[in-house]
């Protein structure tokens, strides 16, 4: 019998650690598992916030029961229908048939299309407010962060807001759920690759919903993964990244992300980064895109202001790895960057070319003009890699601002 977990008066965590999946969405690695959080507000009516994934179900039902004993629950709030939030609904229903699922319209048109249910739903609008007795709930509308139908619940009686996907990491809740019980250390690196890889893209749905927030004091942050955050500094702390993600602002380092076949394009990713470091950069990342992963590089782009990629011509076009990295970074509408790029080619240059149109179509400012090496004559390109490598140091350690251009007089 699990021991009920006790947030703040009335309120309660019944969510679960999921350390099996290898891939969160079948795409980014979880080595350190995640949490799928789910809450519980037991007072005159029980409200139960979120679900969690399918295979946990059983679980969650006995966190439930070891809470509510018989009881039964009178409404599920549904912040967010991406099944690893939604999955047991059809199942909670089963066992709760009273139940009562409050949504808004977009909430409700996926709850019939993924699980036939129509009944017992409960619509509710922007700031609509739902009494459980001492606690009101008060729904706040925050689409795209990171479904349509995305929302937040907020109990102003304990300033407790229910972020859904907002504020989340990847990374289990090991013994201790509230931030108090852990060392949060842990979650920073795994925050930034979360946001950047999963939410990544909608930094202006982000921005739309911190700033209808801004009003409402929080104490305590309750989020659908990672830690149940109350202290101040750490509240501050997360709102401060998602905030400073959401608008792609960034540390003074530098991501140097290459592909390579032979070595010649790699050569000149060492002589950039040897060059960088001897005008005083000291944070610099390397990445060969077909080693590292692409969650930890979409990371570290999120993470520094400097980004040069390079890439072999293969094909006549760019290499595979930095391709799917280039359509990665449009994806998320990568802005507010230093930016540099070389390339290799033997009898027709494609990659470069490429990559001066990824930079064309960005909002960077291109800090020196492209390497480009054809076959493996490096002494005549040696200078120009010299210049990438000073011109980024010199330009992330100056403290400057990214001023955006266009590549196309630099190719
Ligand atoms: C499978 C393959 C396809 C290639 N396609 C092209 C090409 O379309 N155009 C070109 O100029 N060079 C092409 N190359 C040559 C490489 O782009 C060139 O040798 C490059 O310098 C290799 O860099 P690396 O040593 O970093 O792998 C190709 C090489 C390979 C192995
Ligand atoms: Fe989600
Ligand atoms: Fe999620």
């Amino acid at each position: 019998m699990y021991k009920p977990l006790k947030i703040t008066e009335d309120i309660f965590y019944v969510g679960v650690n999921d350390r099996t999946k290898h891939l969160f969405e079948n795409l980014w690695p979880l080595p350190h598992g995640v949490s799928y959080n789910s809450y519980i507000i037991a007072d005159e009516k029980t409200a139960l916030i979120d679900t969690v994934d399918i295979c946990y179900s059983d679980i969650f039902f006995h966190k439930i029961t070891s809470l509510l004993g018989d009881k039964p629950i009178d409404y599920l709030v549904v912040n967010h229908m991406e099944p690893d939030h939604s999955g047991s609904i059809e199942w909670l229903v089963s066992k709760y048939p009273g139940i009562q699922i409050v949504g808004n319209k977009r909430t409700i048109e996926m709850l019939k299309g993924f699980y036939g249910i129509t009944n017992n739903v409960v619509l509710v609008q922007d700031m609509e407010e739902l009494s459980l007795g001492k606690n009101t709930l008060q729904f706040y509308m925050t689409p795209m962060v990171h479904w349509p139908e995305t929302m937040m619940t907020y109990v102003s009686e304990k300033k407790t807001l229910f972020s859904a996907d907002a504020f989340g990491t990847f990374g289990t809740l090991d013994g201790g759920v509230l931030d108090t019980q852990l060392f949060p250390e842990r979650y920073w690196d795994e925050m930034i690759r979360y946001y950047s890889n999963v939410i990544g893209k909608f930094g202006s749905p982000v921005q739309t919903a911190l700033k209808k927030l801004a009003e409402i004091r929080i104490n305590v942050l309750c989020s659908t993964h990672g830690p149940v955050w109350t202290k101040e500094e750490n509240i501050a702390e997360v709102i401060g990244l998602y905030d400073k993600l959401s608008r792609y602002q960034a540390d003074d380092g530098l991501v140097i992300a290459y592909g390579s076949m032979y070595g010649h394009t790699e050569q000149l990713a060492e002589i950039i980064a040897s060059e960088a470091a001897e005008n005083g950069l000291k944070r610099i990342v390397m990445h060969n895109v077909t080693k590292s992963h692409q969650s930890d590089i979409i990371r570290d782009v999120f993470k520094y202001k400097g980004l040069i990629i390079g890439s072999p011509t293969y094909n006549s076009k760019l290499y595979p790895g930095v391709e799917s990295l280039v359509f990665a970074l449009q994806n998320r509408y990568l802005k507010n960057r230093f930016f540099g790029y070389f390339g290799g080619f033997t009898w027709a240059d494609a990659s470069a070319k490429q990559l001066a149109a990824f930079a064309g179509e960005s909002e960077f400012e291109i800090v020196s003009e492209p390497v480009i090496l054809k076959q493996a004559m490096l002494e005549d390109v040696r200078d120009k890699a010299f210049s990438l490598g000073r011109a980024m140091s010199r330009k992330l350690l100056s403290g400057a601002e990214v001023v955006p251009n266009s590549s196309a007089n630099c190719h």
